[in-house]
């Protein structure tokens, strides 16, 4: 099986070096952040409602350097193209691809009314693309930890606001209508913790995740169907959540109850909401089980989860529900898709001792069926952004 390490090996040293190679001097420091995998709440954080994720090892590493300039300089060490982006001449969608990311960000901050210098950026991308592990938000919370610090600001935005300013980047500049979700667990998850966040009161809870403790792994089994935000899909279920708390006359489906679902007619609107209105119950179950180390109802709400996500929501897809059958026919304590959907990742809570065999059974019904072999990995809680260097 190719499992891999838990801990992705950091490339601080390395950046700190290409960044001096490229620009001549080295840098004033090194930041990093990380992706995430949400154990649970999926698709609830942009209707208010809880969700659970984990800082995985693999990070988005920024090694920077104020300068004189009005420009930021970028590199990149998994592209070739280099850009510069004028600070003074930042409008939504004027830099594509991956430097629109750190584009974002910069005008994310000037537009909140932070002052940013102009600075040279050697950036190291380790969170796979595509694999629903939240690439993106990882990308723009370092060059925003970077971007802070560098700019010495007197206000510096700080934990949440942080991440609701790459939240901004990502929804206004790139124009990806996400939740919060992703950047808070970039931003505020550390080591050893999964990270309770109620995102209609702003609201985080640190809980406890001791996987070794409990002889328990996290695998981490990326599909390698590549999913992708900007497509519709995730667009048509925000809407759909919209159109069912507008007709259930509450702000978002975070006030819906299981006794208001009865009153939405349309069953396309009540499969959604109700995908909504149970997830938020399981998160809030999901945290409690964990509080007392009890795996077994966690596991159980995680499959319902992914029962809800496949019915009701109806964002997963063949190869992610095959791998999540296969991983409980061999033993999972529960298993889910994890992310957006339409693709990526799922993930399983598994004995230590059976992850190999689960591992191996995944791997043979993707050869039998034909499908692209998947990366299947496992994974501890990490720590959210840092300064490193
Ligand atoms: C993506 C979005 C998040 C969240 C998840 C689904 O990762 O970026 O905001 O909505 O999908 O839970």
């Amino acid at each position: 099986m190719n499992t891999q390490p838990d801990a992705a090996a950091e490339p601080v040293e390395a950046v700190a070096s290409a960044f001096a190679d490229l620009y001549g001097a080295a840098p004033a420091g090194v930041w990093s952040s990380p992706g995430r995998v949400n154990l649970i709440g999926e698709h609830t954080d942009y209707n208010n409602g809880f969700v659970m994720p984990l800082a995985i090892p693999d990070r988005v590493t920024v090694a920077a350097s104020r300068t004189g300039s009005r420009v930021l300089r970028i590199a990149s060490a998994q592209q070739e193209e280099k850009a510069e982006i004028e600070l003074d001449k930042l409008e939504p969608g004027s830099v594509e691809g991956w430097g629109g990311y750190v584009a974002g960000v910069a005008w994310a901050l000037q537009t909140k009314g932070y002052a940013l210098p102009g600075a040279d950026l050697y950036l190291d991308g380790r969170v796979p693309l595509g694999a629903g592990l939240s690439s993106s938000a990882a990308l723009e919370c370092a060059v925003a930890t970077a971007l802070i610090d560098l700019a010495e600001l007197s206000d510096a935005p700080q934990g949440l606001a942080v991440a609701q300013l790459a939240q901004y980047a990502e929804n206004e500049y790139v124009g990806a209508k996400t939740g919060l979700m992703d950047q808070a667990a970039s931003i505020l998850c550390t080591q050893g913790h999964a990270l309770l966040f109620d995102v209609l009161e702003l609201s985080t809870k640190q809980v406890p995740f001791d996987l070794d403790g409990a002889g328990l792994a996290l695998m981490v089994m990326d599909t390698r169907v590549a999913h992708s935000h900007a497509g519709g899909e995730y667009g048509a279920r925000r809407r759909s959540c919209e159109e069912a708390a507008a007709e259930l006359g509450v702000d978002s489906l975070r006030q819906a109850t299981f006794a208001d679902l009865d009153r939405l007619t349309d069953p396309v609107l009540l499969k959604r909401a109700r995908h909504i209105v149970t997830e938020n119950a399981r998160v809030v179950e999901a945290g409690q089980a964990m509080d007392r180390d009890d795996w077994t109802e966690f596991g159980r709400l995680m499959t319902a989860s992914h029962a809800s996500m496949r019915d009701d929501f109806e964002i997963t897809v063949e190869e992610i529900d095959v791998t999540v059958e296969t991983a409980l026919e061999h033993g999972a304590i529960g298993a889910r898709m994890t992310g957006g959907g339409f693709g990526g990742s799922a993930i399983a809570l598994v004995e230590k001792d059976k992850v190999e065999a689960l591992g191996a059974a995944v791997l043979a019904t993707f050869a039998e069926r034909g499908w692209k072999e998947p990366v299947i990995r496992t994974m501890l809680p990490s720590r959210g952004a840092s300064r490193d260097r």
